[in-house]
């Protein structure tokens, strides 16, 4: 009889590890360590930011008398200036002729709308610093929890997890997933569209109504700040039926615009227009290529220990963490290649 070897794994821990590792790679490319270390002290600046928020202030009096995170938060401000380090360093070998583009890497691309030859459309130094917390901020803690739901869904429908293995196995077979074949994954990106559908990482999206607005029946006056819930609407019995709240990644078979009747801004889990998430595709990839992986070597379960209480919060604070948005997936069971690994979720 066969043996397989078990071994609890903390899934969402690995996840973001492993986010955090390639937006880092992504945004700084060979400064990645450097980068890495930043993104470690915006980490620190979110738990301080959720720890602050939740805590009971006296208005006037907290001007006065600041909590130690506040000091801390703003040191990390200051510190975080580094990334003008990285952006000096580049500027130099530039400007001496070392090299002759700033780097095919986001900070790249920033440092080049820093120094772009029309003025008007030159980015300053603290947009380049700040839209460096966005990309970070946007893509580790999203991906991290669209990754983490799906493996705990796949995990408790083995016969989806069956059904993917079998289509990534019959693409890739054991090699490394190719990027174009990527695209022809339709039973994962199936199952990934009903994760983000049931636990969509953004639960809350926020716009101000710039000018009086009619939205069928109702009339919006300008200065209104309108709250778009992803969460309610993925949910809702109207739009999608009466299976509403069940795992059934076949609705999307035919694709998004078939999977409702009411097709119109049904499904947004990385919202509509102008501001919509721009890293959208690339997150799909990124989590296409990790859920394959796992696919092609691992079987998972859930663990027994796992009980379902997914609250929002922003991050994945450890003083706070029983408590996440995430599904607190915890201990994947299992093994090396070809046995059997359970997917332990507490
Ligand atoms: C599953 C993964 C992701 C989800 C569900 C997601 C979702 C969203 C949503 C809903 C917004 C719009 C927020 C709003 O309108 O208020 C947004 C914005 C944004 N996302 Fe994502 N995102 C994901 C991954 C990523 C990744 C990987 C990146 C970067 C590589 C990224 C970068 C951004 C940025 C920079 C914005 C701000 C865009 C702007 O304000 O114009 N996101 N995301």
């Amino acid at each position: 009889m066969e043996s397989y070897e078990s071994k609890e794994i903390e899934v969402n821990e690995q996840f973001r590890l492993m986010s955090t590792e390639i937006i880092s790679k992504t945004a700084f490319g060979s400064s990645y360590l450097e980068g890495k270390h930043i993104f470690q002290m915006l980490d620190k600046l979110t738990l301080f930011i959720v720890m602050s928020s939740r805590r009971s202030r006296i208005p006037g009096i907290s001007k006065l008398f600041r909590t130690i995170e506040d000091i801390e938060s703003d040191k990390i401000r200051e510190a975080l200036r580094e990334i003008m380090l990285m952006v000096k360093k580049r500027e130099a070998n530039v400007n001496s002729g070392q090299t002759d583009s700033y780097g095919s890497d986001f900070l790249g691309s920033l440092l080049k709308a820093h120094h772009d030859v029309d003025e008007r459309k030159r980015i300053s130094v603290d947009h380049v610093i700040d839209e460096c917390k966005t990309f970070y901020f946007g893509g580790h803690e999203t991906t991290t929890n669209l990754l983490s739901w799906s493996v705990l869904l796949l995990a408790i429908n083995t016969d989806w997890q069956e059904k993917s293995r079998k289509e990534v196995l019959e693409l890739f077979g054991k090699e490394y997933p190719e990027t174009d074949s990527i695209l022809k994954l339709e039973i994962v990106g199936m199952v990934i569209n009903e994760s983000l559908r049931l636990y969509p990482p953004v639960v809350d999206i926020n716009r101000r109504v710039t000018r009086t607005t009619r939205f069928g029946e109702l009339t919006v006056p300008a200065g209104v700040e309108l709250d778009i819930p992803p969460l309610s609407v993925h949910h809702s019995f109207e739009i999608w039926g009466d299976d509403a709240r069940l795992f059934k990644p076949d609705r999307f078979a035919d694709g998004v615009a078939k999977a409702t009747k009411e097709p119109l801004m049904a499904f947004l889990p990385f919202s509509f227009g102008l501001r919509k998430c721009p890293g959208s595709s690339f997150a799909i990839m990124q989590v296409k290529i990790a859920l394959s992986m796992i696919l092609q070597r691992y079987k998972f379960t859930l663990s027994p220990n796992y009980s379902h209480f997914p609250i929002v919060i922003l991050s994945h604070c450890k003083i706070i963490s029983y408590k996440m948005a995430a599904p607190c997936t915890k201990l994947l069971r299992g093994s090396g290649e070809g046995r059997t690994t359970r997917v332990y979720c507490t």
